[in-house]
């Protein structure tokens, strides 16, 4: 797909959910590849996506190495969700709220790694913390969620417990934060 084509997808989808999308442009793919190379491919189970928007992020997941069959992308905006599933068939891909992102997962079913393009800063703190916590507690020790920010601020502050790095990436409009938690 042209870059001219991707942005398109990308304003179609901005300009008719300003709030949700929250971004001037899709991510560039210096940052998605920072954001996939965060998942440990060692791990078995799924590899959760909120929010993928067009894509950018699931086309780095996927050439990080992670199989199509194990990634599952829960997206709100309607146009890009019909987007993702004509760009990558093999993916899963849900329409709805991220936030709930168990009631799109099989019962007690094994998870890698989550990863969030949501625009957390617009929750309420407690929903951002609630988030992280079930992320993390629906995985095994040396789990991951994965957040993009362009706050110089932690998404949700780190609890004790849990370890948080942070990356940042300049090359990207405007400079973003990748910020892994990860349960101690
Ligand atoms: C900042 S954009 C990031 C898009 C993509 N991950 C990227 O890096 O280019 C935020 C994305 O989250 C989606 N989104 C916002 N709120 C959501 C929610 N509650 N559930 C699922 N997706 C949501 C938006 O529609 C948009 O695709």
């Amino acid at each position: 797909m042209s870059s001219a084509a991707a942005y398109g997808d990308f304003l179609r989808g901005l300009i008719s959910n300003p709030r949700a999308v929250s971004a001037p442009t899709p991510s560039s793919p210096t940052l998605a590849r920072a954001i996939a190379a965060q998942v440990d491919l060692g791990r078995d189970g799924l590899v959760i996506e909120l929010g993928p928007g067009t894509g950018v992020v699931t086309q780095a997941l996927l050439e990080h190495g992670v199989p199509a069959d194990r990634l599952v992308a829960i997206e709100l905006e309607g146009s890009f969700a019909r987007l993702m599933r004509k760009r990558f068939p093999k993916v899963t891909v849900h329409h709805g709220d991220a936030v709930t992102f168990e009631s799109q997962i099989a019962f007690g079913a094994r998870v890698a790694a989550i990863v969030s393009g949501l625009p957390l800063l617009q929750l309420p703190l407690e929903t951002r913390r609630s988030l992280l916590r079930r992320a993390l507690a629906c995985q095994d020790a040396g789990g991951a969620f994965v957040q993009l920010s362009y706050s110089w601020r932690p998404p949700v502050p780190p609890e004790p417990g849990m370890t948080l790095t942070r990356k940042t990436v300049w090359r990207n409009f405007p400079p973003a934060h990748v910020w892994t938690y990860r349960a101690g």
